[in-house]
């Protein structure tokens, strides 16, 4: 069994997509094994996306994840990691397939509504850094 992480971003908390967004991950045949609402620390933040801090969009990412409720998610299932990119769609939500959730719930490529690690190895590194905070 494989185990992904998850996390519902502060758009799409604010716009109330919450229940709407875990009843298509459950539909699809994936468990929510742990579920937490909190506002990310700064310092949390800026560690979990550390591969893009060199990157022109890591200040306004950091500044979009801490300014207002997450929820962060363990997922598991078998092949949960791609399993969960797929029902995701794209990072761009003007490119991700219908009936995905970025393309249902996302409003522009920095607040796309939702998070999902993309290698069993960033799902490992991903659910350590957030793990204590469930
Ligand atoms: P996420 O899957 O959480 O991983 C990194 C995030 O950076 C990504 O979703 C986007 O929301 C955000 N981001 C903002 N601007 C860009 C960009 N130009 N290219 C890629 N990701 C971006």
């Amino acid at each position: 069994m494989e185990s992904t992480l998850c996390i519902i971003k502060p758009d799409a908390v604010k716009n109330g997509h919450v229940e709407d967004i875990n009843k298509k991950i459950e539909e699809s045949g994936i468990e929510i094994i742990k579920s937490k609402r909190l506002t990310l620390k700064k310092y949390i933040a800026e560690e979990f996306y550390a591969e893009h801090s060199e990157r022109p969009f890591y200040p306004e990412l950091v500044d979009f994840m801490t300014s207002g409720d997450c929820v962060i998610q363990i997922l598991q299932g078998d092949d949960v990691v791609k399993r969960y990119r797929e029902l995701m769609g794209a990072t761009n939500p003007a490119e991700a397939v219908e009936g995905t959730l970025r393309q249902l719930f996302a409003s522009s490529l920095g607040e796309n509504a939702v998070h999902g690690s993309d290698s069993k190895q960033s799902a490992e590194r991903e659910i350590a850094i957030m793990n204590n905070l469930f």
